[in-house]
């Protein structure tokens, strides 16, 4: 005859759990004391033994569940103090005898992304020629995102920007809700917030999102937006201010170059190459080709006249104001500056500390 299983749900006892400590602590004694790192992890990382035994508090009779923590505590606590003496070169039996002329230990101390430190920097860049940042809805109509930037319901430039599209109904005026693809969206909602009244200086960076993935292509990305109306705007102000940025943010010498392309919201449009501060903008290095560049210069972004009818999108007259913009990605500008050949850009956002710690 058939007996059914039945699950016996697992209760740990407060004698279950001092015993798997005594083993983990045995296990701990008998380890090679050489790869320190490695111990590290295995015991008191994220994933760790230490966690494991965390885990199954919940499975301690609730009342037995502060002794259990404090155990379990004392434990990590004891372990972080052998390896840290360790990590200092000590042993347990020779930690007593303190030299005071040994260097102190150096705490582990975070630091910002390197992404969030490159956008700092061109935020202060854009700000001492008296730029705003700003931010807007990473989130938004595909009003901002398009239609108000010179390009209707169907037109097929919109194909060149993997949309994600928001499953939410669409609004009567501002049609369907997307993942910001650029930060273009931003120039016309700066309009906007001016009441139409330039002058107007924006810096625009924020997340920007696109349908594509791979080691050049991260699906959340960032983009900062320039945007510059006045009267009497023209394209030599465009040009003195990407020349500026090129050189405060690469180092002096570095130039930038303008080459005709298209957008739908500028007219005329540009793609925007800096020379390369490697080779410094010949293409050589010693007898052969920079490796880095191979040809002196490196496209980062686009660049224009702002287009009439976003300027009137805005509720700005374009006979008697002009303007200019230019967008481009961060991790582009970041990593040509450090003159980073990263063979997989999704490195960046991997969380990977042995990569993130080196910037
Ligand atoms: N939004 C464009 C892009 O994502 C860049 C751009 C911004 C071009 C502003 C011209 C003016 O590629």
């Amino acid at each position: 005859m058939k007996t059914k299983k039945t699950k016996v749900k697992a209760t740990r006892s407060l004698y279950d759990l001092k015993s798997a400590i005594t083993e983990l602590k045995q296990k701990f004694d008998a380890e090679s004391k050489t790869d320190i790192e490695n111990l590290q992890n295995r015991y008191l990382g994220k994933k760790g033994l230490i966690n494991d035994l965390m885990k199954g508090l919940k499975d301690v009779p609730k009342e037995m569940r502060p002794v259990a923590g404090q155990l379990l505590n004392e434990l990590k606590a004891n372990l972080e103090h052998q390896l840290t003496l360790l990590g200092n070169g000590a042993t347990e039996e020779t930690a007593d005898k303190i030299d005071l002329t040994i260097p102190g230990l150096k705490p582990k101390v975070g630091h910002m992304h390197p992404i969030s430190q490159a956008m700092e920097e061109i935020t202060h860049i854009f700000e001492k020629i008296g730029f705003t940042r700003v931010r807007y809805p990473e989130v938004d109509w595909d009003y901002y995102v398009f239609e108000s930037l010179n390009m209707p319901p169907n037109h097929p430039a919109r194909d060149e920007w993997e949309t994600f599209f928001v499953d939410v109904p669409k609004h009567k005026q501002m049609g369907k809700m997307v993942l910001t693809t650029h930060t273009t969206n931003g120039q016309v909602r700066e309009m906007e917030r001016l009441k139409s009244k330039p002058p107007i200086r924006m810096i625009n960076i924020g997340r920007c999102y696109r349908r594509q993935q791979d080691v050049t292509h991260t699906q959340m990305f960032h983009q900062f937006d320039g945007l510059v109306i006045d009267r009497g705007i023209h394209i030599q102000h465009l040009k003195g201010t990407l020349d500026y940025f090129a050189e405060q943010f690469y180092g002096p010498g570095t130039k930038s170059r303008i080459r005709p392309f298209h957008f739908k919201f500028t007219e005329p449009s540009f793609e925007v190459d800096f020379s390369c501060h490697i080779c410094h903008g010949t293409g050589k290095k010693g007898r052969g080709k920079c490796k880095f560049c191979k040809s002196g210069w490196h496209e980062v972004g686009g660049a224009g006249m702002v287009h009439p009818n976003v300027l009137k999108a805005g509720g700005i007259d374009p006979d008697e104001y002009t303007g200019f913009a230019f967008g481009w990605g961060v991790e582009r500008t970041y990593t040509l500056k450090e003159g980073l050949n990263i063979d997989d850009i999704r490195l960046i956002y991997s969380g990977d500390l042995k990569f993130l710690e080196q910037f």
